[in-house]
């Protein structure tokens, strides 16, 4: 496994690959990784035959800049267990290899209503980060296919539409959410967690299974609601900023199922000044 820096790099390298007839898997991180990036790495090398995971920390997608500073960096960790995931190149580019040209950017995205709920409410400009980052690494990169986490839904869903949208080439998957054994997603920002409140962090989870099994006893969307925000009013460390049910079609906020097969619920919030998101599927 190789650790790159440059596009220049690794640009020719990818070239040489894709000319041998190898198809290219993409799985973008910020690193600090852990379980859950690690099962997108082995999917993409289960699928492709060359799997590039780039480690970046990408600014622009950070509304606030406590989280960017605290981000956690793990990097040697990181390239010790990317090797045994089957990675074959990390690409871990400097901030100018990716923004050469920021001073002089005209280029935003935006969603539209896409970015007025849930984690586009609360997190405003970071989905046109996310947008930006990824299509430079897309184009970079060249994959045929990439791999994203289902710990980040709505993420997952706005770069599915990306490319479809843009007319990239290229496949995507949705990998399923890893867990720690009581249920709390595993995240960069879980080191973040001090000891004694760690096991405070998995009512992100629970309120999650409590809503559905509340929705599958027929009750409404509205009593869940009620319950989850009651269960965060017991501890002063939880604030809660979302729970909703999603129709993840075409990602909107639904208070009856259509689709039992295409209903996700979806959580947000802080445990004392660190923001956790999880989801589950209906079904
Ligand atoms: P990051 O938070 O490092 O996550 C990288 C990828 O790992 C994302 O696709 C995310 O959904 C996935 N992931 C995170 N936790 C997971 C878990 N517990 N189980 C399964 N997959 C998990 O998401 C980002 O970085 C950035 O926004 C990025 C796409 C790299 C753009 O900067």
């Amino acid at each position: 496994m190789k650790v790159i820096n440059l596009k220049s790099e690794l640009i020719p390298i990818l070239k040489k690959e894709r000319s041998a007839g190898k198809k290219i898997g993409l799985v973008p991180t910020m690193g600090a990784l852990h379980g859950g990036h690690l099962s997108l790495v082995k999917a993409s090398s289960i699928e492709a035959d060359f799997t590039v995971c780039s480690i970046f920390v990408n600014p622009t997608q950070f509304n606030n800049q406590e989280d960017l500073l605290k981000y956690p960096n793990t990097f040697d960790e990181d390239i010790r267990k990317l090797k045994m995931a089957g990675c074959d190149i990390v690409y871990a580019p400097p901030h100018e290899d990716l923004y050469e040209n920021e001073s002089k950017r005209i280029t935003e995205f935006s969603f539209g209503e896409f970015e007025q709920i849930l984690e586009g409410k609360y997190r405003p400009a970071h989905f046109a980060g996310v947008a930006l980052v990824v299509s430079k690494l897309f184009n970079i990169v060249t994959p045929d296919l990439t791999c994203f986490g289902q710990k980040d839904l709505q993420q997952y869903y706005l770069i599915r539409q990306l490319i479809k949208d843009l007319s990239y080439n290229i496949e995507i998957r949705c990998v399923p959410t890893v867990r720690e054994e009581d249920g709390l997603a595993m995240s960069s920002r879980n080191l973040r967690i001090p000891h004694e409140l760690r096991p405070l962090a998995a009512t992100f989870y629970q309120c999650l299974i409590t809503g559905k099994e509340m929705l599958k006893n027929g009750e409404s969307i509205s009593s869940a609601k009620r319950k989850v925000k009651e269960i965060f009013s017991e501890s002063a460390e939880l604030k809660l900023d979302y729970f909703e049910m999603i129709d993840t079609g075409n990602f909107k906020i639904i208070d009856q199922i259509k689709n039992e097969n295409e209903t996700s619920l979806c959580i947000a919030g802080y445990l004392n000044n660190i923001r956790l998101i999880d989801n589950v599927n209906y079904n």
